[in-house]
């Protein structure tokens, strides 16, 4: 018995004396490990007789548990010197600036389909969207391009090799217009809506990409007519050039869809060998630059879209959102913007948090 308890003794003094975890995990082992001293002890318990036992036992238990009691307290101890160190020497200066994580920008198409989408909800109208996959009725027919018009042809447009349920042939669609169509038979009228989405052509060079955007405006309502569209549209580009100085021409044109149909050009001047829209083409040192197709919606469209043109009747126009980005912004090659170059995304794109500037309103300058 008394070698136990010297040996007790001396093993807790020498966990008392060690100072670092790996010491007191080599007294652990030495002790209390598979080979320890201790286990030893207790493996011999099971070859004595009950009565020796008996009274062997609890010195051997006693002092399993005093030696693992010190080495949890050494431990805890000697861990908790070691954060006190830490805390007493090592700084966090927490003024100091986090490191960047890197930012993403928003697309200028999707800052100007933003932009367009607060000016006209100043105005009261809607955001619709369509199918990009879009069948030829919807397209083309009902928009009143019959089965021989041109712009059906092959080289205009990306046709699917199937048909769908109706038998109809399955395009990508060509402009934005078919959302006329579907809004129309969809809800009814009266409708004010906008239509902003992708739009697709086998046409590709500096100022035409073979997917690009529009955004189609729609208007029906029972008296509605031309001076309604002039005024919108004006009040449309003045409020997303924010210039007051807008000055637009409606030309005579030709579109199925409208009648009578005109093209808006608006005027501009070069400053500095940049277009800068404002003022009347007719002034010196300006032009007029085509900016879109407009017109009031064809009696047979509000027909194909089941209403009665007789009681309805509106205005239509459809532009082009990457032209619209390029004259405000200033890119000068369309293709640019769908390379996905992440230097010109840094350079063209908007800050995510940054809210389109319209928050004052439609007309809040006059
Ligand atoms: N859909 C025509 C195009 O892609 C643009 C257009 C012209 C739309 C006149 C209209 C409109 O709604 O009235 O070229």
């Amino acid at each position: 018995m008394t070698d136990l308890n010297t040996r007790q003794k001396d093993t807790l003094a020498a966990i008392a004396a060690a100072d670092t975890a790996d010491a007191v995990e080599a007294l652990r082992v030495e002790a209390l490990g598979k080979q320890g001293w201790i286990s030893q002890l207790l493996k011999t318990l099971g070859k004595m007789t009950p009565e020796e036992r008996q009274e062997q036992a609890p010195a051997i238990q006693q002092a399993r548990a005093a030696v693992a009691d010190a080495i949890a307290d050494r431990k805890q101890a000697i861990d908790d010197a070691e954060l006190d160190r830490k805390l007493a020497t090592e700084t966090l200066d927490l003024s100091l600036p986090a490191p960047a994580t890197p930012k993403g920008t928003v697309h200028p198409v999707s800052q100007v389909m933003d932009e367009l989408a607060e000016i006209f909800a100043d105005l009261g109208f809607a955001v619709k969207t369509g199918p990009e996959v879009e069948d030829d009725w919807h397209n083309f027919t009902a928009l009143n391009m019959d089965e021989n018009h041109p712009a059906r042809a092959m080289h205009d447009t990306f046709y699917f090799p199937d048909r769908d349920a109706d038998d109809r042939a399955m395009l990508l669609r060509t402009h934005t217009s078919p959302v006329q169509i579907r809004t129309m038979m969809n809800e009814g009228a009266p409708l004010r809506i906008i239509a902003p989405g992708r739009v697709y052509r086998s046409d590709s060079d500096a100022t035409h990409t073979p997917m690009f955007h529009q955004v189609e405006g729609l208007v029906i309502d029972k008296d509605i007519h031309l001076g309604h569209l002039k005024w919108t549209l004006e009040t449309f580009l003045k409020a997303f050039f924010e210039r007051d100085d807008i000055v637009l021409r409606l030309r005579p044109s030709y579109f199925p869809f409208t009648e009578p149909s005109v093209e808006v050009d608006v005027g501009f001047a070069i400053v500095k060998g940049r277009r800068v829209l404002g003022g009347s083409g007719d002034a010196p040192g300006h032009a007029w630059m085509e900016l879109l197709g407009s017109g009031m919606v064809n009696r047979r469209v509000i027909e194909f879209a089941g209403l009665d043109p007789d009681e309805w009747q509106g205005f239509a126009f459809g532009v082009g959102v990457d032209r619209l980005a390029m004259l405000k912004y200033g890119m000068d090659d369309l293709r640019a913007f769908f390379d996905g170059d992440i230097r010109w995304l840094q350079h063209y794109g908007f800050s995510p948090y940054d809210q389109p500037t319209l928050s004052a309103g439609v007309g809040a300058s006059s």
